[in-house]
């Protein structure tokens, strides 16, 4: 078996240098584990849990999985203090933290020995979490899926100013769905990728058939950015983010906005199919999704295919 080892390989103790993103409903215990198991990181989304049912999901994926797993904390929901007690006193072996600052939670587990990488969208940001006590980063380019920030800033221009700055270990995270991405990924010096939209089309994802079907057949171009004005969010266009779109452009009141803009359809889409009328959160990456491969075969033909990548490239180097 090829194995790409990285610093960020042997900080957590895992095979590959593939992380699943969280994703709520559908990075979930069985879905975490399957990407452990298959020798990456499963990260657990959080945001749709009290606390009572991050302790179940994290006992789940313990009986499901022996391996490394991580836990993603929305920083600044009102829930992310318990979440952040929770995950310590669980001993979870990995914490991300997104959607607000780290200031708060990033000492706390430093101060219990568990590895805290926090997901930024600019080099300022990083250098806060940094400041703020975080372990690694997360750098998140605005071509990848979900909520984004308004600076839009891509992977590629990203990761490399993010590793120089910050000198921390980094986790590269957005429009990466294969060995190619994982290869430009460690070239850019980030010890590892993050992927969403590749990992929602896989036989174990537990979204609804129609929306696997719907990334299958999205082009590169197939998704935009709503939200602009409240809080920017990178779907598949639909006639459901038309609509957004539409209300967008007659209000500038950001309570109205947030109302109406935002994740409140994507379980229509997500559990019930219908992705017309339901929100498709996805990322430019789709246009690259062509199959729906098992979650171990995915992780493996994508570190398969970074090492020949790397392989190749180096045999073309002179002198
Ligand atoms: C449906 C969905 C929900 C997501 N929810 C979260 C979340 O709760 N927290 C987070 O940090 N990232 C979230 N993300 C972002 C992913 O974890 C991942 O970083 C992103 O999808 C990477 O870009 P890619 O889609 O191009 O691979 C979500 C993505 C999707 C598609």
């Amino acid at each position: 078996m090829t194995r790409i080892s990285t610093p960020l390989t042997d900080l957590l103790g895992i095979e590959h240098p593939v992380c699943l993103g969280p994703m709520g409903l559908i990075s979930v215990p069985s879905m975490v584990a399957a990407v452990s198991n298959a020798g990456g990181l499963g990260i657990m989304g959080t945001a749709n849990y009290d606390t009572e049912a991050l302790r179940k999901a994290i006992h789940e994926t313990r009986s499901l999985t022996e391996r490394p797993f991580g836990v993603s904390i929305m920083a600044g929901f009102p829930s992310a203090e318990g979440h952040a007690k929770l995950a310590i006193e669980e001993r979870v072996p990995f914490v991300t933290t997104s959607a607000g600052s780290p200031k708060r939670l990033a000492p706390m587990f430093r101060e219990a020995g568990i590895e805290c990488f926090h997901v930024v969208p600019t080099v300022a940001l990083a250098m806060k979490a940094k400041q703020a006590g975080a372990t690694g980063i997360v750098a998140e380019g605005a071509e990848g899926a979900s909520f984004k920030s308004r600076d839009e800033v891509s992977t590629l221009v990203l990761v490399p100013q993010v590793v120089d700055a910050t000198g921390l270990p980094v986790i590269a995270a957005g429009g990466i769905g294969d060995g190619r991405g994982l290869a430009s990924a460690l070239c850019l010096g980030a010890g590892g990728i993050q992927m969403g939209t590749r990992f929602i089309a896989t036989q174990e994802s537990p979204i609804h058939d129609n929306y696997k079907e719907k990334l299958l057949d999205m082009r590169e171009t197939d998704t935009r950015m709503v939200g602009r004005k409240s809080g920017p969010l990178r779907v598949a266009i639909n006639p459901c983010s038309d609509d957004m779109m539409e209300f967008e452009a007659l209000t500038d009141e950001p309570q109205e906005l947030r109302k109406k803009i935002g994740y409140h359809k994507f379980p229509a889409a997500a559990l019930q199919g219908d992705t017309e009328n339901g929100l498709v959160v996805a990322g430019q990456i789709a246009g690259m999704v062509k199959d729906l491969p098992a979650v171990g075969d995915l992780v493996t033909g994508i570190v398969d295919q970074a090492a020949a990548t790397l392989k190749k490239a180096d045999a073309r180097v002179a002198g």
